[in-house]
């Protein structure tokens, strides 16, 4: 069993998509295609190494993109421009078709409940599902990727789409959900709304907040939702999921991807040492099916820090706790974290850890970025 790398990938084509977002595919040569099959939702890790044209001085520096295709369709990831963003101003500036940039294999579980519906519906044991999607703003593409699937892959369900922008002419990819509505006529209720733009429906102006889904729940027929999607700014996700919990949908069926930490959870202490950490503790490393012993000290911020002091090649993106690349299991031992943006309930409960922002509580501990 072998755990994530960066795969070098030639950039197929670099598409406008809105004012400040382009569309970025990969061609992806024949023994790298098992490596990059992906599931809805699930997204990229990209470097780019330093020394790379416009690249950084001291060390390489990697972001993650989720991929906006269906699954089974070409390879390509969905990139807004952020005011004084490094990596997605680089990729809008400098990056050209026939570039070859550094790519991590597909990951993220975002969408694992629509693969695993759309497998059993295949399979026809499965009932129809209504899907329930929320995106705002560039949180369009791994719902884009569900969406898409979803419609595609199982007929008898159908999907809701609650989609908030600013206006109609910074919305991400606009005409393809328009060609999906026209397409799907039955199955895909189409929903913007524009937080700058006077339209003439009231519920399709302001914010995509609580009392928005409070008041869409009829139109939505939120009783009826199955598995809900969100992915947007903090408090969309914030207020979105709170809607949804309070209309009874359980937690287990909504699903949300952040795309970074909240302004609110900056905090300088973070990684400080807390009571009951354990002050040295040897730290064993699986990675590729090798076994690494390591030892963790005083200052070092985190698991993923001891394993990277040491000159291990470990997995990681935002060490954040947000994106989950740094994701191991932990097989002995007890660790505690210091936040987690990414994991579900039902991770945790399955060993799961974010190494980036995981310390030793024990003496002994014993982590595999082998299984995923
Ligand atoms: C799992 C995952 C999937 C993602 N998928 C996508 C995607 O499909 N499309 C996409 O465009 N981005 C996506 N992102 C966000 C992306 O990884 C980068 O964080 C983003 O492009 C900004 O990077 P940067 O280097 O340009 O900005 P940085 O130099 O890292 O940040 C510059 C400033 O912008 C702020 N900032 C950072 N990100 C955002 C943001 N998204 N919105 C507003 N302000 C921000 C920072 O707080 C900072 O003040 C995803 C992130 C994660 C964790
Ligand atoms: S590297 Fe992103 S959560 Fe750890």
């Amino acid at each position: 069993m072998t755990g994530l790398h960066f795969h070098p990938l030639r950039v197929r084509e670099l598409r406008a998509d809105t004012d400040d977002a382009l569309v970025l595919s990969f061609e992806v040569p024949d023994d790298l295609r098992a490596t990059f099959r992906f599931q809805p939702g699930q997204y990229l890790t990209l470097r780019r190494a330093a020394g790379a044209a416009g690249g950084a001085a001291g060390g390489d520096l990697r972001r993650s993109y989720s991929i906006c295709a269906a699954a089974g369709e070409g390879l390509r990831v969905g990139v807004r421009r952020v005011d004084g963003g490094v990596f997605s101003n680089w990729l809008h500036q400098e990056l050209k078709a026939g570039d070859t940039l550094e790519v991590m294999e597909p990951q993220g579980r975002f969408g694992a409940a629509v693969a695993q519906a759309t497998a059993q519906t295949a399979a026809q044991t499965a009932p129809p599902r209504h899907l329930l999607c929320v995106a705002g703003g560039s949180g369009i593409t791994p719902v884009l990727s569900i969406v898409k699937s979803v419609l595609a892959g199982e007929p008898g369900s159908r999907v809701t789409l609650l989609y908030g922008n600013r206006s109609a002419g910074s919305t991400m990819f606009k005409e393809e959900l328009e060609d999906l509505k026209n397409r799907y006529l039955t199955r895909l209720a189409l929903h913007p709304v524009f937080s700058r733009e006077q339209v003439d429906s009231p519920l399709n102006s302001g914010r995509l907040d609580r009392e928005k889904i409070e008041r869409f729940a009829p139109i939505i027929g939120i009783e009826t939702v199955d598995q809900a999607f969100v992915c947007g700014p903090h408090a969309l996700n914030d207020e979105v999921e709170a809607a949804l919990l309070a209309a009874g949908l359980a937690p287990e069926r909504i699903h949300v991807e952040r795309f970074g930490v909240p302004p609110s959870a900056a905090d300088a202490t973070l990684h400080a040492p807390r009571e009951g950490d354990a002050t040295t503790a040897r730290i064993t490393v699986v990675r590729d099916g090798l076994t690494r012993e390591i030892g963790f000290q005083p200052g070092d911020e985190s698991i993923l820090a001891a394993a990277s002091r040491a000159g291990m090649d470990v997995p990681f993106s935002c060490k954040s706790g947000v994106c989950a690349t740094c994701r191991a299991k932990l097989l002995q031992g007890e660790v505690r974290m210091d936040r987690n943006f990414a994991l579900e309930k039902a991770d945790l409960e399955a060993g799961f850890i974010l190494t980036c922002q995981a310390h030793p509580l024990t003496e002994q501990v014993v982590v595999s970025f082998d299984h995923r």
